[in-house]
């Protein structure tokens, strides 16, 4: 059966189920787990463009996915590469290295992290709608005219002033930009509740799918959601650290023994080291 392209799930699907970007987490073995239960995309933990494409090193280190060839035979699609990067050079330049093994490229807009923001990453791309503008419009010229449907996404954090972030949303609306995934917390904001109005707010202001993300744990959750905001998707991280199954029609709410059975063969298979497979045990 033909891949679905991101647009037309978007289309297609009732809620978009997406497997968030997780540094150290969100690589191929966990993808291919997910995958299994009920998960329509699935991105990449964050890679820094400019090392991305400077460092051949660094392109194995930071992204591997399959042909659907391994004994799990899941293919790694629809895949999403979540890059950081500060300007158009390098956000194109990575996303012309990954073009021909994906299906988008996001752009993290999001990361509060010190290290990021003074590097001028992450969250500090909030502060200039311009500049991701002209990253996206860039990045969209550089890819081949046939590529429909190759989709340029962003994931953004709130401002506390909503207008705000209507703003930079249209903005990047405006450049061309896919869909956009709202983690409806300030960079300031760690474990407080989600921001429901906000979002209700941004989605009912742009006309691309807008896709929530933070603190949906269950698919009740996800359904709430929706209801209240109006959203094409979840995102989900810590939620399906905890159980991969919860995308699933099937999921008891807990992870089965069937998937970390699942789990322990794709570890296996695929060689992931020790260290990594406990930590995702211990989520589970
Ligand atoms: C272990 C871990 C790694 C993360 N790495 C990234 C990342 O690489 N890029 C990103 O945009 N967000 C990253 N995040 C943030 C999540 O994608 C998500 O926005 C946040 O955890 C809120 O969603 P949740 O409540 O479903 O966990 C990470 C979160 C966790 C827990």
């Amino acid at each position: 059966m033909r891949q679905k392209s991101i647009s037309e799930l978007f289309e297609t699907e009732k809620c978009v189920n997406i497997c968030a970007p997780m540094v150290r987490y969100s690589k191929l073995p966990f993808r291919l787990l997910v995958r299994q239960y009920g998960c329509h995309v699935a991105c990449t933990p964050m890679i820094v463009a400019d090392a991305f494409t400077q460092s051949e090193r660094a392109r194995h280190i930071e992204f591997t996915t399959n042909k659907g060839k391994m004994g799990i035979d899941f293919y790694d699609r629809p895949l999403v590469v979540q890059f950081a990067a500060n300007n158009a050079e390098d956000f194109a330049a990575a996303t012309e290295l990954v073009y021909n093994h994906s299906d988008g490229v996001n752009l993290n807009c999001g990361c509060p992290q010190q290290w990021a923001m003074s590097k001028n990453l992450g969250a500090f791309l909030l502060t200039n709608p311009q500049l991701v503008s002209d990253m996206i419009r860039q990045t969209r010229n550089r890819i081949p005219s046939t590529s429909d449907n190759f989709s340029i996404s962003a994931k953004i954090r709130i401002d506390s002033n909503i207008g705000k972030s209507v703003d930079f949303c249209r903005q990047i609306q405006n450049a061309g930009v896919d869909w956009i995934a709202i983690h409806s917390r300030t960079v300031k904001q760690r474990c407080e509740p989600i921001n429901i109005d906000s979002l209700r707010i941004i989605r009912e202001s742009l006309d691309i799918p807008v896709v929530a993300n933070g603190d949906i744990w269950t698919q009740e959750d996800a359904r709430v959601i929706q209801k209240e905001t109006g959203v094409s998707g979840v995102m989900c991280a810590r939620g399906l650290l905890q159980n991969p199954e919860m995308f699933s029609q099937t999921d008891q709410g807990t992870t089965s023994i069937e998937c970390i059975k699942k789990w322990l063969d794709i570890a296996t298979e695929t060689g992931i080291c020790l260290n990594l497979m406990q930590h995702h045990l211990l989520y589970m």
